[in-house]
């Protein structure tokens, strides 16, 4: 799909939702389909990537089989007819739409079976990652496969800590196929190298089958949806710092509402600031682990402020709500603070490229084993609509002398597909971008969402 972006003088003050949060359905629903008894979520994305995930634990756990394909058909109809879970509305009744509910009947741990075939986590390294960790300790093979891009991407990282564990694990040159012999784990302490969420999830859930304790020590610390959905759900978890404990585990069947994805706001956010306009963003997360660019953003002269208003399983959720934004300023992310934003880089770059000075993102390297190489893919994407951004070393810079406008490609890449849309906001001319319709990996409808809001979006090519 090509879809061509005016430039917009503002968008119309809104109230809105986005999808559910990607990172939490894939936990909950792992944490569903391995509980003892019933759980019942509700709002749980029909993004690609979480139906992977749900595909793959149809395939091991049959108890839950039926809720999961049941919730996949209806979830994948809402989304193609338009979406329940992405109304677009001033008025808080356009806000209520029937959101597919997912009921999944879970066996518990010791439940799961072997797959017929390998398990395939399509273009999710979330759903590859945390698969492993809960697989690690079931007595069988699992094989999991992923599409070309993923299968690029590095699993030892996940790996290399679930074979300390005791659990046999093998990849092929450090890529999928990651083939898993399950066994009996024993707790260990374990340092995660490199910062990512997704080795700490998948060495916390094989940790709650093992014997003994597991402690898993951060560097830095990254999003801690794992951790409180445990917690949340009775395990014996210590946080102390960085570093977490906890003990072997089997939690009972629950009930929740995915929180919208805070990741997935930050690109209405930057194109309600490039367009100098307000909006209100509500039933989205506002866990501080995942609204650190607002920090950055906030640094940039753009507004925003955030109301905590419930919690589920432990997840804090409210409204974000943006001013209208006068001047951007350039900005510098070092490298601390990057892996906290890291799913945010592309549209805080899409946002940089309009802020009128350099800016940094420094030590971003991480950033090259993404859906696709971010690194690269930003600053030529960028280059191609008439920007001065360059890759120096493990950074990424940013000119901030505005975006001409012109056609570029996806790359396959949803957030960047999505930042060069929001770059098109702001730039001379229309912005066109090849192969849209990867924004449904985490954004199902976000086209349709920034039409709705007023923008000037067209499909010019299916
Ligand atoms: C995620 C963790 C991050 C993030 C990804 C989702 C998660 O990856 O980039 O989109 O849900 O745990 P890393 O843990 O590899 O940094």
């Amino acid at each position: 799909m090509r879809v061509r972006i005016a430039p917009s003088d503002g968008l119309e003050a809104a109230r809105v939702r986005v999808p559910g949060d990607k990172s939490i359905a894939h936990r909950w629903l792992i944490l569903a389909a391995t509980a003892d008894g019933r759980s019942r979520l509700v709002e749980v994305p029909g993004s690609l990537d979480v139906r992977s995930t749900a595909a793959c634990l149809g395939s091991v756990v049959p108890k839950g089989r039926a809720g999961l394909d049941l919730w996949s058909r209806n979830v994948a109809a809402a989304v193609e007819s338009g979406g329940s879970t992405w109304n677009v509305g001033s008025s808080p009744a356009e806000l209520e739409g029937p959101a597919p509910i997912l009921e999944v009947e879970g066996d518990g741990r010791n439940g799961l079976v072997q797959a017929a075939q390998p398990l395939d986590c399509g273009n999710s390294g979330t759903s590859m990652r945390l698969l492993a960790g809960v697989l690690a300790a079931a007595p069988f093979r699992s094989v999991l496969i992923g599409d070309p891009s993923l299968s690029t991407r590095p699993m030892e990282r996940v790996a290399e800590p679930l074979r300390a564990l005791g659990a046999h694990v093998s990849t092929v040159d450090g890529h999928a196929p990651v083939t898993i012999d399950g066994a009996r784990l024993r707790g260990v302490r374990y340092e995660v190298p490199v910062p990512s969420a997704q080795v700490k999830s998948a060495v916390l859930l094989a940790a709650t089958a093992a014997d003994g304790e597991t402690t898993v020590v951060e560097r830095v610390a990254t999003r801690d949806h794992t951790e409180r959905a445990l917690g949340a759900l009775g395990a014996d978890l210590r946080v102390d710092g960085r570093s977490i404990t906890v003990s072997a585990f089997q939690h009972q069947g629950f009930d929740g509402r995915v929180p919208g994805d805070p990741s997935s706001a930050a690109f209405l956010v930057a194109a309600a600031a490039l367009t100098r306009s307000e909006l209100t963003i509500a039933d989205v997360g506002v866990n501080p682990t995942r609204i650190r660019y607002l920090d950055v953003m906030r640094r940039m002269g753009i507004e925003v402020e955030v109301r905590v208003e419930r919690h589920e399983v432990g997840e804090p959720v409210g409204t974000l709500a943006v001013r209208a934004t006068s001047t951007l300023a350039p900005v510098r992310v070092e490298r601390d603070e990057l892996p906290m934003v890291i799913d945010e880089v592309p549209v805080l770059a899409a946002l940089a490229a309009h802020a009128g000075g350099p800016s940094w993102f420094v030590g971003a390297g991480e950033l090259r084993v993404k859906e696709s190489d971010r690194l690269a893919g930003l600053a030529e994407g960028l280059r191609a609509l008439g920007h001065h951004a360059a890759v120096e070393g493990d950074d990424l810079v940013l000119g901030g002398s505005g975006i001409a406008g012109g056609r570029v490609a996806s790359q396959g890449d949803h957030r960047i597909a999505m930042a060069f849309a929001v770059a098109g906001l702001a730039a001379d001319r229309p912005v066109e971008i090849d192969g849209m319709e990867v924004e449904a990996v985490s954004f199902p409808g976000f086209s349709r969402t920034l039409r709705g809001l007023g923008a000037d979006v067209e499909v010019v090519a299916p």
